[in-house]
């Protein structure tokens, strides 16, 4: 699969999630793996405690807690870091000095716990990318209107606008790609966060309809935009993260931009679609495109809730198969499970299932649904 390397292609996300996210039938439970409590209490005493304490529980952040967690999980994860398909260089070693039987008797130890109930740090913030998005978008909204619906001619609407391209457009006003409008300089203080935050943000407003404007005639326009529809979707609505929407954008603004690939933006692919045109050609184009319909491609105010609804197919109640262990998460500690997230998306844990599953999380969406199941009680 194509890699994403901004990590903000959310639809696709959801996408991805309702093709892999049946949660398999439950039924056919797995062979439980048989093995010695008392053998895996001593094992997890000399070799494990330092790390997972001998009640089961992480020592530090970044360390998972072992406690109530599935035998047949823990048995299969010190196979994955024998193997080589984990990596950690101390937890490796360690589970390659380990028979199958001394992994299954620690794995029925820790198992065989209550749950870790965690402290929830009642200090820590926990942070919605939308409402952060929200909240920064206050200081756009003198010129791209409330909620990103510009009313100034000139102005680009970005209600509505593919996340991931605003992302990109940001980049290229601090990159100084594009000629930066005299407000962005209040760009430049924007982390990583602030942006894929705002971007979603916008990305989830819906757009307003526009009437036609003073120029351009959308009836001639509409066959010129023949070529345009491939990559920026049927009427301008576009259903790809990373190119932008045209449709219900402010007419002014679209002539700009396409005179401007012409000139001062360097996008090669860009350039050679608009080159032929005439003035009159790109204001009937510009007209066309302002009075579509278009909709927010996102929902971002509910997005970490439906992702996670996803996520309990299978993470939810004690789905357990013959094919398939699902390890539990919830009360799980809260770097661990960023650091897994992340390890599956980036390719560095070997799960085609769980890969596929986080592939085009932003950072800011993984520490969102971290916070949210680390924060719930351990079962
Ligand atoms: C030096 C500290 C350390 C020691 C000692 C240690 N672990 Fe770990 N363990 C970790 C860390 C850190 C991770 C997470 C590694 C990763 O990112 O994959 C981990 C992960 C695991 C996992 C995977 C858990 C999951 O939710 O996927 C299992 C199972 C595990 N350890 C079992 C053991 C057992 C059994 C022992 C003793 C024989 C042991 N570990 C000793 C630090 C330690
Ligand atoms: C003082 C007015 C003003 C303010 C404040 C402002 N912008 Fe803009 N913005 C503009 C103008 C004008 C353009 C069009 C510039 C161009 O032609 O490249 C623009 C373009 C953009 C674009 C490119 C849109 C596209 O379709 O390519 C993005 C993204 C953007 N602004 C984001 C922001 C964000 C985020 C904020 C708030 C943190 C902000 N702007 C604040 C005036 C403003
Ligand atoms: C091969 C795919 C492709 C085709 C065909 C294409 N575009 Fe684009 N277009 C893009 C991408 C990708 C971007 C964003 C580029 C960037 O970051 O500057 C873009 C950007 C734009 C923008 C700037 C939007 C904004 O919000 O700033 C306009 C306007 C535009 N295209 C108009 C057109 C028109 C009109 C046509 C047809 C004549 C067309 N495009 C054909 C891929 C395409
Ligand atoms: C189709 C079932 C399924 C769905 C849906 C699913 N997962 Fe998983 N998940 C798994 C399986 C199976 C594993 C074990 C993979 C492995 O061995 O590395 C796993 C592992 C994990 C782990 C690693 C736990 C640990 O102890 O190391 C985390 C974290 C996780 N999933 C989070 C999520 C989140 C968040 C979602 C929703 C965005 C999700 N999963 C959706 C099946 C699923």
């Amino acid at each position: 699969m194509k890699r994403l390397t901004l990590g903000i292609a959310l639809s696709l996300a959801l996408v991805a999630c309702t093709d892999q996210g049946q949660a398999p039938a439950d039924g056919a439970k797995g062979k439980q793996p048989t093995g010695d409590v008392a053998a895996g209490k001593a094992l997890a005493e000399r070799e494990c405690k330092g790390c997972h304490g001998l009640d089961g529980k992480g020592a530090a952040p970044a360390i998972p807690h072992l406690a109530a967690q599935r035998d047949r999980y823990l048995v299969a994860a010190l196979l994955a870091y024998r193997d080589g398909k984990r990596t950690h260089a101390a937890v490796r070693d360690l589970a390659k000095n380990m028979t199958e039987a001394d992994a299954r008797n620690v794995a029925v130890y820790y198992a065989s716990l209550p749950p870790v109930q965690s402290v929830a740090d009642k200090g820590a913030k926990r942070i919605s990318p939308y409402d952060h998005g929200k909240a920064l978008s206050g200081a756009c909204a003198k010129c791209h209107g409330a909620d990103g619906n510009s009313k100034t001619p000139g102005t680009p609407t970005l209600a509505g606008q593919q996340p991931q391209y605003l992302v990109i457009a940001i980049q290229e006003y601090l990159k100084q790609e594009r000629k930066a409008a005299p407000m962005h300089a209040l760009l430049p203080g924007l982390t990583r966060l602030d942006m894929e935050s705002l971007a979603l943000y916008f990305a989830s407003q819906p757009p307003a309809e526009r009437s036609a404007p003073p120029f351009g005639d959308p009836k001639a326009g509409e066959p010129l935009t023949a070529v345009c529809g491939g990559c920026h979707g049927a009427n301008g609505v576009s259903t790809d993260s990373a190119t932008p929407s045209l449709a219900s954008q402010d007419p002014r603004y679209l002539v700009d931009a396409v005179k401007a690939y012409r000139t001062t933006r360097k996008r090669e692919n860009m350039r050679l679609y608009v080159t032929g045109l005439s003035e009159k050609d790109i204001e009937s184009i510009a007209a066309f495109y302002s009075v579509q319909k278009s909709h927010a491609p996102e929902k971002g105010e509910t997005l970490v809730k439906d992702l996670s609804d996803k996520c309990d197919r299978c993470h939810g109640n004690g789905v357990e198969t013959a094919a398939l262990t699902v390890p539990k998460i919830k009360g799980q500690d809260r770097d661990y499970l960023i650091m897994a997230l992340r390890a599956y998306r980036d390719d560095r844990r070997e799960s085609s299932l769980m890969h596929k599953m986080s592939l085009p999380y932003s950072d800011s969406i993984i520490e969102s649904l971290a916070s949210a199941y680390a924060d719930q009680p351990a079962k």
